[in-house]
């Protein structure tokens, strides 16, 4: 939601923020906008749609070279998305403007307040009335970063700002409330960002910001402080990718180059979590050996495509380490009565570790004394600092809306927990535990494999560019497969497609099946006879009905061949194991689709990549 990048340094700022929001273009497209401090004037430009109307705008209109500034990328919340309601927002005097990733609860009765004072509002936002509020702020005495201080304390809900002032031209303020915003450290210059990927150019040093805190970016230095201004702790780290992670290297979209990286961040995922002995060891747990025995229950919540991981971790948790499982949606998780207690283990899974439903989820089980585990991608992100430990996905930045990458990653990380969990609790045979954990390092070449194999997959998906509905069947961890099959489908293509558990349909779904309709299954392997078999049987029923079957099946498994319209082979692995490798030609699937009816599969309508509002 909302890309943010503000600049102080040497450079000409309109260059580093441009190219820091084409970076976070893929948190928002639905405006962009800029602020520059130059000759003692504040300079703002600002359109609607993608980054290429703004670039457009101040190639006719180029605004005075200055070496401070901001940008915006937007996701609409308050107001459509058009010129007026896009950011930067400035003030009465035309002074001080402000940009804003999150929503201000409170805003209406502040909006009224200020127009009773007497204040001009001329857009639709929330955003806009921190402007005002500055304004009378500073007027009031102090500099920006105390205006700042004081406004955000009458604010309500969640919130990352950035703000610039004329009488403060050396300085770029920035807060941050259940919002990220990241400070990149660089010499003689500084950055402030949603996300690291737009200063990853020019440093890799960065800051990671914690609730309710200020930030003062001046070229020679950073100073954070809470809203109170007292000195801030922080933590300063270094990124571990480089700024080639974050561009197409060579691809038409992200996506299918993330696609294309899923062997590497699959076996980057496991990479020194495995010793010599074949014992897992999961440094970054943080939760004791003594505490996991003591553990009853596990809850995962999580959203969208995460939350299909967390669906087939529940198979993998019961059946290796023997505990129960539920699996929520983070949206719907606090508010319902969960029972918790101090022995229930929550897992939160998250790429970004920013989704605000995540995180709110997250906080409501620490009240309940719950212990908590995340699972996420970006480091020095929020999740992973609310929770008692974290599993790091390294997938390596994930910039295409549709997550890929991370969800394999994911799908490891939830295997290594399940596993580790069993070998803590006893619940397998440390060999056993073994033997799964050396069948684990050899998924990066079966998926490897895959991506090899995808041509008729995207021949097949061309050819089907013209259809209006997909369905997608899966059993067991098959069925959340088919979930996520069905989601990719639903965001790239914007067709309608549901995924169903094949022993469901019989229940109705069936209703659906008409001649000629696609109908993807995924059928497990041919080890699980009993769940196998099933699913052949449901195969012949919908095909008898019309349905055109799209069948993802273990190589050499003859014996759908007779039912299969189109058989997809993968690799075999162990039931367990199967998304790894059936999830791969879903993507492949839906992303050639999406780009055969024309669209931009890294910027879905609608959508943004971090869902940071709930
Ligand atoms: O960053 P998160 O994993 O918390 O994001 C959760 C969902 O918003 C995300 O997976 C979304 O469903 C993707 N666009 C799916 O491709």
């Amino acid at each position: 939601m909302c890309g943010i990048v503000g600049y102080v340094g040497g450079r000409p700022a309109l260059d580093v923020v441009i190219e820091g929001l084409a970076r976070l273009e893929y948190r928002g497209y639905d405006s962009a906008g800029v602020a520059l401090l130059a000759e003692g004037r504040l300079a703002t430009a600002k359109r609607a749609g993608k980054l290429v109307n703004l670039r457009g705008a101040l190639e006719e209109e180029p605004p005075p070279a200055g070496t401070l500034g901001m940008g915006h990328t937007r996701w609409a919340t308050h107001g459509p998305p058009n010129d007026r309601n896009a950011h930067p927002h400035v003030d009465c005097t035309g002074t001080v403007a402000v940009i804003h990733n999150g929503i201000i609860e409170n805003f209406a009765a502040l909006r009224g307040e200020l127009e009773e004072a007497g204040h001009k509002l001329g857009s639709d936002t929330d955003t806009e009335a921190v402007a005002h509020l500055l304004e009378d702020e500073l007027k009031s005495g102090g500099d920006l970063a105390a205006a700042m201080r004081r406004v955000c304390r009458r604010l309500e809900g969640a919130f990352t700002l950035v703000a610039v002032h004329t009488g403060d031209p050396d300085l770029v303020v920035g807060a941050r409330r259940n919002s990220p915003l990241v400070v990149g450290v660089g010499d003689g210059e500084n950055f402030l960002a949603s996300d690291v990927a737009a200063f990853i150019a020019h440093t890799r040093d960065a800051i990671e910001l914690g609730q309710d805190q200020i930030v003062e970016l001046r070229a020679g230095g950073v100073t954070v402080t809470d809203f109170e201004g007292r000195p801030a702790e922080v933590k300063e780290y270094h990124v571990d990718w480089d700024v080639s992670a974050a561009e197409k290297g060579g691809y038409d979209y992200f996506m299918l180059k993330e696609i294309a990286e899923q062997p590497r961040a699959v076996a980057d995922t496991l990479l020194g979590r495995i010793g010599t002995d074949g014992r897992l060891t999961l440094d970054e747990m943080r939760i004791s050996d003594q505490e996991l025995r003591e553990v009853d229950k596990i809850i995962i919540v999580a959203c969208g495509t995460s939350f299909h991981a967390g669906l087939i971790a529940k198979y993998a948790i019961e059946h290796w380490a023997g505990l129960p499982c539920e699996v929520e949606l983070a949206s719907e998780f606090r508010y319902r009565d969960a029972i918790l207690s101090p022995t229930t283990l929550v897992i939160a899974i998250s790429q970004s570790g920013e989704t605000m439903d995540a995180l709110m989820a997250v906080r409501h089980a620490r009240e309940q004394k719950a212990k908590l585990l995340g699972i996420c991608n970006v480091n020095g992100s929020t999740l992973p600092r609310e929770c008692d430990g974290v599993l790091y996905t390294h997938a390596g930045p994930e910039i295409a809306v549709a997550s890929t990458k991370a969800f394999l990653t994911q799908l490891v990380a939830v295997y290594l927990i399940a596993l580790y969990i069993a070998q803590v609790r006893g619940t397998k045979w440390g060999d056993e535990v073994f033997a799964m954990v050396q069948l684990l390092e050899r998924m990066p070449e079966k998926v490897e494999k895959v991506l090899e194999t995808m041509e008729p997959v995207r021949e097949l998906a061309r050819s089907l560019a013209g259809e209006r509905c997909v369905l997608f069947l899966g059993r067991h961890v098959g069925f959340p497969v088919a979930l996520e099959g069905a989601l990719k489908l639903k965001e790239l293509a914007y067709m309608h497609a549901e995924g169903f558990a094949a022993g469901e349909l019989k229940h109705g779904p069936i209703a659906l099946i008409e001649s000629g309709l696609p109908v993807v299954v995924v059928v497990p392997p041919r080890a699980r006879d009993v769940l196998h078999d099933k699913i052949v049987s449901n195969i012949q029923e919908i095909r008898a009905r019309g349905a055109r079957t799209i069948v993802i099946a273990e190589e050499g498994d003859a014996s759908v061949e007779p039912y299969a319209d189109t058989l997809i082979g993968v690799p075999a692995v162990p039931t367990l194991l199967q998304p790894l490798v059936t999830t791969v030609p879903l993507q492949v699937f839906a992303c050639e689709l999406a780009t055969a009816k024309g669209h931009d599969v890294d910027q879905p309508r609608n959508l943004a990549k971090s869902v940071t509002v709930e």
